[in-house]
């Protein structure tokens, strides 16, 4: 009997989350200040994204911003609020890719221009199907954790009521899968509260690489390990 070689596909993750770590690192090696890192990791985002796109991942959610990053100096929060700025002016970043851009964070403290490009922008790509880009922005996980248990309380639902479906849709990861594959580069070994509750079963990857130096390849080396592992959440 005649048996056609099975072609298997490669398992991706639906989800995958990157700390973009280690912009101030690159910036300095090369005696520049740390906003031009910041620049740097703003392009290597785009690259990345568009590859995930190709791809055929659905999700990617990117840390821009921590609640905590507030306390680094004036004019590097104010460079990345910049940078953030231009990015979401500019009219053709992602333009006719089908890639879908949402914005998860305490939205609250940013700038009113901000805030309204951010609103025009989420707008103009809800229809698209292919990857949906997150931008985590004055993101913290603990204060996402904190501020659903405020709206479950303030909708009155009785405790004994309380699932862990009711935490997961009161976070503002509500309509979308946790994800998969947590990416971490730049030799740093930390969660730094980023999606805590939503990684509980998360792989996790880790690179000495610095995020603006972060290409297709290393990407690629990332994927195929989670390609090898066996993900049997809590079960054998
Ligand atoms: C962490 O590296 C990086 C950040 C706190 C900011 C990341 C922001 C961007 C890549 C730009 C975002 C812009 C868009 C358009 C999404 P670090 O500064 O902590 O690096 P270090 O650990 O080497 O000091």
């Amino acid at each position: 009997m005649f048996f056609k070689k099975k072609v298997t596909e490669r398992n991706l993750p639906t989800h995958i989350a990157i700390i973009m770590d280690g912009n101030g690192r690159w910036a300095k090696k090369r005696g520049l200040p740390r906003s031009a890192g910041h620049v740097a990791g703003a392009k290597t985002f785009k690259t990345i994204a568009r590859y995930c796109n190709k791809i055929g991942i659905k999700y990617l959610t990117v840390y821009a911003f921590s609640t905590e990053n507030w306390k680094r100096p004036q004019k590097e929060v104010d460079g990345i609020m910049n940078l953030l700025r231009d990015y979401l002016k500019d009219a053709e970043n992602f333009k006719g890719e089908n890639i879908r851009l949402k914005f998860i964070g305490n939205l609250e403290p940013l700038a009113d221009d901000i805030k309204e490009l951010i609103v025009k922008d989420e707008a103009d790509s809800a229809d698209a199907t292919g990857l949906t880009v997150n931008i985590a922005i004055n993101y913290g996980g603990r204060d996402e954790i904190t501020n659903a248990v405020k709206k479950i309380v303030q909708s009155g639902i009785k405790a004994e009521d309380i699932t862990e479906d009711t935490i997961s849709s009161h976070l503002y990861t509500s309509d979308m899968p946790d994800p998969d594959f947590i990416i971490r580069p730049s030799g740093e070994y930390r969660l730094s509260n980023y999606l805590i509750w939503q990684s509980a079963y998360a792989e996790y990857w880790f690179s000495d690489v610095l995020w603006p130096d972060f290409l297709p390849k290393h990407l690629e080396q990332a994927l195929d390990d989670y390609n090898k592992r066996n993900r049997r959440f809590g079960g054998v």
